[in-house]
């Protein structure tokens, strides 16, 4: 359960510069839901994402994620529950390190002490397991190194690192964009497929109308740092492409 409540944010306050990137949003998000943010370029989706994950902390209002309020929590207390996934395949990962490196760095770094994380046989096997899910031969590729992979294969597996360490919550901002379509349709579908596996909470950032129609449970529009219009339920699953056409016009 994810809670904002009359959440503002204004960038440069005070200055020419002044951007309100966030105005007194309320947002409920239920376990296992699945939202998808759509919006004009600069109407604050990134913004939301960010205060949601920590990175940036709200001027006013309050969050409550999983029953503990977070609001002046930075983002590494809260990055047990949080992954993410961003537009860059080359943020989530360390190019110079292979596969099974940079998933042992994820581990570390979200300090699942009973995970034993060493030059550990088990540990190992358990990653190989993971990434067999995604069925594009990468478990058999864990000492290569990640830059010499595809966007695509990388993408693909900060996916994968995202749910091993048993977060609840991912965060997508517009992870397929930099992907060729073939590419792009096919990480997206392996996202779906580990949001229901895994049962996570998730919110996707994205521009393609196609995927709008596509995934997910619940449809937020934002418009200049409000949440325009929220469609879900019913009113959701019987909107076509074709309809979220018109409803962005
Ligand atoms: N760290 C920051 N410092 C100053 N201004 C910022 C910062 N982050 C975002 N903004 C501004 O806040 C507004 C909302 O930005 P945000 O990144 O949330 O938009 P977005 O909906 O994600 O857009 P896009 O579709 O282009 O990714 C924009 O005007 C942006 O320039
Ligand atoms: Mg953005």
């Amino acid at each position: 359960m994810i809670e904002l409540t009359n959440i503002s944010k204004t960038f440069n306050a005070g200055t020419p510069q002044e951007v309100r990137a966030l105005i007194n949003i309320n947002l409920n998000i239920s376990n296992e839901e699945f939202i998808v943010i759509v919006g004009a370029n600069g109407s604050g989706k990134s913004s939301l994402l960010n205060a949601i994950a920590g990175t940036i902390i709200p001027d006013s209002g309050k969050i409550n994620i999983e029953g503990n309020e977070v609001t002046d929590w930075k983002d590494f207390r809260r990055s047990k529950w949080i992954a993410r996934i961003f537009q860059d395949p080359f943020k989530g990962t360390a190019s110079e390190l292979s596969i099974i490196d940079n998933f042992r760095l994820a581990a570390i770094r979200t300090k699942r002490k009973s995970l034993s994380i060493g030059i550990n046989s088990k540990f190992k096997e358990m990653v190989r397991e993971r990434i067999a899910l995604l069925g594009l031969g990468l478990e058999d590729k864990l000492e290569q190194s990640i830059g010499t992979l595809s966007g695509g294969q990388r993408q693909a597996l900060t996916l994968i690192m995202a749910v091993m360490d048993d977060a609840k919550i991912l965060l997508l901002d517009e992870p397929s964009a930099a992907l060729d379509p073939k590419t792009s349709e096919i990480i997206m579908q392996k996202a779906d497929q580990i949001i229901k596996e895994f049962k996570l909470t998730s919110i996707l950032i994205t521009h393609n109308l196609k995927d709008v129609a596509s995934y997910g449970s619940r449809v937020i529009l934002m418009k200049e740092g409000t949440i325009a219009s929220d469609i879900k339920g019913e009113e959701r699953s019987k909107m076509t492409i074709k309809d979220f056409q018109e409803w962005f016009l």
